[in-house]
C-alpha cells in the first residue's frame, strides 16, 4: 500500500479518502496542518511537529482529536504502511463537517487526515548553485505562527515567484523581512547571522530551530531580531530553511546578486552539520 491515507482513525489508500464537501476545512479553511518527513524511517522532529500541532489547534479553538502519544502512533503506522523510508507525512484537523454558518456549530466532530507519500528531495542543482527568492507584501493575518489551512496569501506569493522563475517569495510587512510563503529565513550581515525572532508574523519552524541548535554547536552565533528589507537586499548571505528545503542557499533577491552570487559558507557549514543529524 505506497501513498496512504489517514481518516479519523482509520487507515486506506489515498485513493480511497473522501471527506464531506461540509467540512470546514473545505468551506473555511477552517483548521489546521503539520507536514512531518521522515529520513530512512526516523521522522524528523515528530514530537515537536505533534506539539507545534496541538498549539496551531488551540490558537484556533480547533479540539485536538488525539492526544501527542497517539499521534505518534498513527505517524509511525503511516510510515510503517507506507513503506517509504523517506515520506512526507502531512497531518490535517479541521473543525470537521457542518452545514455552513461562519460560527463554531454545536454538532461538529474534528476531522483528522493524514497523507503519507514517498519523500522527492529537491534538485541537487538547486542546493549547489542556490535558489533566486522575490519579494512581496505580506497580506497574511496576525497568527501567522499558527499554521492553519488558510495559505491563499501564500499560493498567491509562490505562485507569483514561480512565473518570476524563483523558488520562493520573502514576505515583507512594514519594511521588515518575515520569512518565506513555505520557509523560514536566515540573513547574514558581515559577521552577524540574523533571523526574525518568533511572534505573530511568523511561523516557528521546527526547522529553523533545529538550526539554531546547530549553530550554537558549531559556534555560530545567531542574533533573533527583526531584519529591515534594507538589510535582506543588501546581505552578504541569504538562506532558507524548512522541513523540504532543510537549509538552502539564496543567491539572487529580486533578480539581484546577494554577495558574490554563490551560496555562502554559513549555509554551506549548517547544510553540512544539519545532513549528519539526521543520518543521510
Ligand atoms: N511549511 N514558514 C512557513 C510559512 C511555512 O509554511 C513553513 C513550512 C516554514 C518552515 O517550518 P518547518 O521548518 O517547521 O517546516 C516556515 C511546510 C513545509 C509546508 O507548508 O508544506
Amino acid at each position: 500500500m505506497p501513498n496512504i491515507a489517514f481518516l479519523n482513525g482509520r487507515f486506506m489508500p489515498l485513493s480511497r479518502a473522501k471527506v464531506s464537501v461540509e467540512d470546514r476545512g473545505f468551506q473555511f479553511g477552517d483548521g489546521v496542518y503539520e507536514l512531518i518527513r521522515t529520513y530512512d524511517g526516523h521522522p524528523f522532529h515528530m514530537r515537536e511537529h505533534i506539539r507545534r500541532l496541538g498549539r496551531s489547534a488551540e490558537a484556533l479553538q480547533i479540539r485536538n482529536p488525539y492526544t501527542e502519544k497517539v499521534w505518534a502512533r498513527y505517524v509511525l503506522q503511516g510510515m510503517k504502511k507506507s513503506g517509504y523510508p523517506n515520506a512526507k507525512i502531512y497531518i490535517q484537523v479541521t473543525r470537521g463537517a457542518a452545514p455552513r454558518v461562519h460560527w463554531f456549530p454545536e454538532r461538529a466532530r474534528p476531522t483528522a487526515v493524514m497523507t503519507v507519500r514517498k519523500f522527492v528531495p529537491l534538485p541537487e542543482a538547486m542546493r549547489t548553485r542556490g535558489v533566486s527568492v522575490i519579494t512581496v507584501p505580506d497580506i497574511r493575518w496576525a497568527r501567522c505562527n499558527a499554521k492553519s489551512l488558510n495559505l491563499v496569501p501564500n499560493t498567491l506569493a509562490r505562485e507569483e515567484a514561480r512565473r518570476k522563475g524563483a523558488f520562493e517569495a520573502l514576505f515583507i510587512r512594514d519594511g521588515y523581512v518575515m520569512e518565506g510563503g513555505g520557509s523560514n529565513v536566515f540573513v547574514r550581515v558581515g559577521r552577524t547571522l540574523l533571523t526574525p525572532p518568533e511572534g505573530p508574523f511568523i511561523l516557528s519552524g521546527i526547522t529553523r530551530e533545529a538550526v539554531l541548535g546547530l549553530a550554537k554547536e558549531v559556534g555560530v552565533e545567531v542574533t533573533e531580531r527583526p531584519v529591515r528589507e534594507s538589510e535582506l537586499l543588501s546581505a552578504d548571505e541569504v538562506f532558507l530553511t524548512g522541513t523540504t528545503v532543510e537549509v538552502l542557499p539564496v543567491v539572487r533577491i529580486n533578480q539581484k546578486r546577494v554577495g558574490s552570487g554563490k551560496p555562502g559558507e554559513t549555509a554551506r557549514l549548517l547544510y553540512a552539520r544539519f545532513r549528519l543529524t539526521v543520518g543521510s
